[in-house]
């Protein structure tokens, strides 16, 4: 089955943080965990390089729009490889092929009578690059997101008939309930919806920063347009010679922050439908990292930043972090103080001594082999249904959920150490047999959690896996018993060792 996931692109006014790294990171997961499952993958990030984010940021620094997306594209680039995401494909709007598609596509929503020429008035914030309602102004002139003073436009550009679509997209919310998922999600974004839609703007006429409207050059396309089609687009050119969408459209899921909801849930559904193009199975959205109670952003200035903690800890211990604190699909709080304790508590203890003491006894007890036998029932019974639970989670996006699954088990692993006493099983005059089954029993625990736990820490799970010569690591073999025989196992350095300085703190 294809699998098409999606993370939004990146504004490149300035450099990532870790709210940009959250999407990627969870994207991956879902990326990694399909691939497990066999399913045909794609995965997609990038950037959004036009509009007024970013052509006043360059504006500031006195360079061009282009200049500084040359500039931080680098860093979007970089962020990716170092939370070890594996995308197939890393799309920038200033690509001369997406500006290809864009045309095409806008010109068919023109063609099909949904465009008009009209006059823009109203709030528009340079920050979210949106035009803003009165209902969603605050305090007279401010955005609602980014607290800044709005600016009154009043312009001729072109406009898309969205109000058109208020009974399509009504209909695409009653048949299919999981087009936006979390359902508080779902039932904004449909109350948006019924509350009645107004046309917005295809076009910009005073911006210069952008894809030219095909019919008319003086003016470019709005760049919520133009952003939103690198989903359709990215597919038309990411393998040179083919053509991807015949395969991978609909996409799958759309990953978004909570901010951007209106453009992906009623926008670009509705563009899709203006234009004659199946719209995407799921649109997912997520809650903000919060620093106490506040988002995390540049301009607020209070963000971690994700490449020194991977610096210091590894992108394993991030990606565990940011998808272990915070629910997946609520808000939720990150301070290097509360990934220091998960880091110590979870990670280098659960999981890390589990793994080196499980080794170590296998070493001393029996030589390094792992005894050829059975775990008791009563162990086998607590990972019934583990692998079927944890799909059933990432089938509904809940990422941080089938982590929890996965870590009860974690968990139950080192009870099991703690009731079953293996150093005083070795001592006691023919406990030999219990000791084998609670031997191998720890081993064949850590071969299935650590192939479920893969998706989340890829390089300490493929070192457990290596070190216990556990070579499939599908979801099929996700099974607690006999599905694979594993042999001998080698001593492992400790997967997630102490670090002695403090995680980088909040800039
Ligand atoms: N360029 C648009 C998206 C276009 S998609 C067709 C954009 N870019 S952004 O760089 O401002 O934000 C990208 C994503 O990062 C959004 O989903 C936003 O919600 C997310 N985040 C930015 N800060 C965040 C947090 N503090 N926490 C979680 N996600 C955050 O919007």
């Amino acid at each position: 089955m294809p699998y098409y996931v999606t993370t939004p692109i990146y504004y490149v006014n300035a450099e990532p943080h870790l709210g940009h790294a959250y999407t990627t990171i969870a994207a991956d997961v879902l990326a990694r965990h399909m691939r497990q499952r066999g399913e045909d993958v794609f995965f997609l990030t990038g950037t959004d390089e036009h509009g007024e984010p970013v052509t006043r940021a360059a504006e500031a620094l006195g360079i061009t729009p282009r200049e500084l997306g040359d500039r931080n594209v680098v860093h979007f680039r970089d962020l990716v490889t170092r939370v070890n995401a594996t995308t197939d494909f890393f799309i920038r709007t200033t690509d001369p092929e997406h500006y290809a598609v864009v045309e095409e596509v806008v010109q068919r929503i023109q063609d099909n009578g949904h465009v008009y020429p009209g006059t823009y008035e109203g709030w528009y914030c340079p920050r979210c690059a949106d035009f803003k309602s009165e209902a969603e102004v605050e305090d007279g002139d401010r955005c609602p997101i980014h607290k800044i003073k709005l600016d009154w436009e009043r312009e001729d550009n072109y406009f898309f008939r969205l109000s058109a679509f208020q009974e399509p997209l009504e209909r695409l919310y009653a048949e299919y309930p999981a087009f936006v998922r979390p359902e508080n999600r779902h039932n904004e974004a449909l109350a948006f919806i019924k509350q009645g839609l107004r046309d917005v703007s295809l076009s910009r006429a005073r911006l210069r920063w952008g894809v030219p409207v095909p019919w008319d050059r003086e003016q470019v396309i709005y760049v919520w347009i133009d952003a939103l089609l690198n989903y359709y687009s990215a597919l038309a050119y990411a393998r040179e010679g083919e053509d991807l969408r015949p395969r991978f459209w609909p996409a799958s899921v759309h990953l978004i922050g909570k901010d951007i909801l209106k453009f992906h849930a009623v926008i670009w559904p509705a563009m899709l439908m203006a234009a004659g193009i199946e719209v995407p199975r799921q649109v997912f959205v997520h809650g903000f990292l919060l620093m106490g109670e506040h988002k995390m952003s540049k301009s607020l200035g209070n963000v971690i930043d994700p490449f020194q903690v991977i610096d210091l800890y590894g992108s394993d211990a991030l990606r565990f972090y940011v998808l272990r604190e915070v629910a997946f699909g609520g808000d939720g709080s990150v301070s290097p103080e509360g990934f220091e304790t998960r880091y110590t508590t979870e990670l280098a203890n659960e999981y890390g001594n589990l793994a080196s003491r499980t080794m170590a006894m296998v070493a001393r007890y029996r030589d390094g082999a792992v005894p050829a036998t059975t775990a008791s029932a009563e162990l086998t019974g607590d990972f019934d249904g583990l692998a079927e639970r944890v799909i059933e989670r990432f089938d509904a996006v809940d990422v941080s959920g089938a982590l929890e699954e996965i870590w009860r088990r974690v968990r139950r692993l080192n009870q099991w150490v703690q009731e079953t006493a293996p150093w005083q099983l070795a001592k006691e005059p023919g406990s030999d047999d219990q000791l084998d089954a609670v031997l191998y029993g720890l081993v064949e625990g850590l071969r299935v959690i650590s192939i479920l736990l893969h998706p989340f820490m890829p390089e300490a799970t493929t070192r457990l896996l290596d070190a216990i010569g556990a070579e499939d690591r599908s979801i099929a073999a996700a099974r607690f018993g006999d599905v694979e025989r594993l042999g001998a196992v080698s001593g492992i350095a400790p997967l997630f060792p102490k670090v002695e300085r403090e995680p980088a703190p909040a800039a």
